[in-house]
């Protein structure tokens, strides 16, 4: 596993694994203690993911010591403004009951973010959050939140894939070294991504998946990516890409299949709208 080191001096795994939309049954437990048992190093959940307890308990039975497993978590709409911050802070921590969370995210830019950051601040500064961030964040969005903010997200995780680059994301956030983590880092299992004649000749020469090649560019972008699989041999060979290396000819080609248009505007009218009727975080 490679490590990325964030603008605070943490240190991230490359890969992580998302637990979106995977249920608290049972199965978030399961998917995870199998991540865990394939290499992976680095979850991420949410508190709109519903399954925060699963993750904690999962990685509290793997007998792997907390300090070398990188948790991540979100913070909800509803926990927006300083006070609600400070309750969806302390929530997500008693759901994963780890002691601590390695990075906890503003999951979605709207409302009162302003004042959630402030207590997400402090949250890191006593040690219950070691890093923070921000999550769905337009060139615009952070244009309008990120120059107000005295701790500097240590990430933006956006959608990202070789179809959807975020050049000019990329280079805004390069000025306060905010690292991009990729959210469909595969275009969500898109046929005309992974079929791309690009990236199929490159699987040949190397001997690897398509998805493999895709994760290779990706990481060697300085992008951290976190692929969705279900399938335990994917799950597997998602993390199987640091014994190669693409070379800058082939790099190129692969920024060549940007499209500059990710499926996601966060700007969209009426998308802040139906994110925020689409949870309800409880205790
Ligand atoms: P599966 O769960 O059957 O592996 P994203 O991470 O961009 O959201 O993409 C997830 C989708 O891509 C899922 O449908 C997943 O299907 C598929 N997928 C995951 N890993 C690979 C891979 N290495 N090659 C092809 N498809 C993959």
């Amino acid at each position: 596993m490679e490590y990325i080191t964030l603008n605070d001096g943490n240190k991230i795994p490359q890969v992580g694994f998302g637990v979106f939309m995977i249920p608290n049954d049972g199965s978030t437990y399961d998917a995870v203690l199998t991540a865990l048992k394939a290499g992976y190093r680095h979850i991420d959940s949410a508190a709109a993911y519903f399954n925060e307890e699963d993750v904690g308990k999962a990685v509290r039975d793997s007998g792997i010591p907390r300090k070398e497993i990188f948790i991540t978590s979100k913070l909800w709409l509803q926990d927006h403004g300083y006070e609600g911050a400070k309750i969806g802070i302390a929530r997500s921590l008693r759901k994963l009951d780890l002691g601590y969370i390695d990075l906890y995210l503003i999951h979605q830019p709207y409302g009162d973010v302003a004042c959630a950051w402030k207590a997400m601040e402090e949250a890191k500064t006593e040690g219950k959050l070691r890093s923070i961030g921000v999550s769905n964040m337009s060139v615009n969005i952070w244009n309008k939140f990120i120059p107000g903010f005295d701790t500097k997200p240590a990430v933006n995780q956006v959608e990202f894939n070789p179809l959807a680059q975020q050049k000019k994301l990329r280079e805004v956030m390069a000025q306060t070294d905010t690292k991009l983590e990729a959210w469909y880092p595969l275009g969500h299992g898109n046929e005309s991504l992974l079929t791309n004649s690009v990236v199929t000749a490159l699987a040949e020469k190397y001997g690897k998946n398509a998805g493999q090649i895709i994760l290779r560019f990706e990481t060697q972008e300085g992008v951290i990516v976190l692929p969705k699989s279900t399938n335990p041999e994917r799950i597997r060979t998602n993390l199987d890409i640091f014994d190669f290396e693409l070379t800058e000819t082939e790099i190129e080609e692969m920024r060549s299949l940007d499209t500059g248009k990710p499926s996601h505007d966060p700007e969209a009218p009426g998308v802040e709208e139906m994110l925020r009727g689409a949870f309800v975080i409880k205790d």
